[in-house]
């Protein structure tokens, strides 16, 4: 096993060591409003991911493993008044709604376990989306000709050249997945945030999409994926396990 205590040199608390850490939670507060009732599912969870580094963060479900990874990518915001996230240095705490829009849409690529892709559009229209979106902010695009190449170069890549003109509903649940993770590489984001990428796949179809996901980290992205499944985070460099709001 690949965990915190047995890794000589790492500190408490799930802190990275050694690289410089491009995203860390800091004593991050999350509690729902359901009615009359409070539910406090984060009670201060602290993480730091180093450049390059893959992180498994492991936990019961409804631990708060979605909600974490959430306030990591920015698709939500946590309780006011506690810790924040800190993404190279800047508190996205303090982004105004731009800088979010650049900070989910650039600098992290999010791949969900229902893949979340549009039924409408094809493989190809859903892997360019994002690049779409970006526009202008992606300085190493010049025009839709080349955004089309990257993500044909991706789907390729994945084994999806027969597949770019397919719905999704066309699609196995490997195949599914494969192209959001092609759609969430598209912009060349720095981090990849995983929220249990191969809990709707059998073990073999599962087992494809982490390989891939290796190859990704082994070209130097730096991967937080969360699951439920000890064997599925052990493939990470390093996990840690969220238990009662906190990470242990
Ligand atoms: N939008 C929400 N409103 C109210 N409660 C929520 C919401 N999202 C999640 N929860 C609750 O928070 C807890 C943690 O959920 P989640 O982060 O999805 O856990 P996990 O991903 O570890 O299964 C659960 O009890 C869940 O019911
Ligand atoms: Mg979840």
């Amino acid at each position: 096993m690949n965990d915190l205590t047995m890794t000589p040199a790492a500190g408490q608390q799930g802190q990275a060591t050694g690289r410089d850490v491009i995203l860390s939670a800091h004593d991050v507060a999350k509690t729902y409003q359901m009615g009359r009732v409070e539910v406090k599912v984060l009670k201060g969870a602290s993480i730091e991911l180093a450049t390059g580094e893959w992180l498994s963060i492991l936990g019961s479900s409804g631990s708060g493993k979605s909600t974490l990874l959430h306030l990591l990518g920015g698709l939500d915001q946590a309780d006011e008044g506690g810790g924040g996230i800190r993404y190279r240095q800047q508190e996205i705490t303090g982004f105004n709604s731009r800088q979010l829009n650049t900070y989910r849409n650039l600098s992290v690529g999010f791949v969900f376990q229902f893949y979340h892709l549009l039924p409408e559009l094809t493989v190809m229209e859903n892997t360019v989306l994002p690049a779409m979106v970006a526009r202008g902010r992606l300085k190493w695009y010049r025009d839709r000709a080349e955004i089309t190449e990257r993500a044909r170069e991706l789907l390729s890549q994945f084994g999806l050249d027969h597949r770019l003109e397919h719905r999704p509903r066309e699609l196995s649940g490997g195949e599914r997945q494969r192209t959001a993770i092609a759609r969430a590489l598209v912009n060349q984001p720095s981090i990849l945030l995983a929220d249990e990428p191969t809990g709707n796949l059998d073990a073999s179809t599962g087992g494809e999409i982490l390989d891939l996901i290796k190859q990704q980290h082994e070209q130097g992205l730096s991967i937080i994926m969360v699951t439920h499944d000890s064997t599925i985070a052990s493939q990470a460099d390093r996990q840690v396990h969220l238990v009662d709001g906190i990470v242990q």
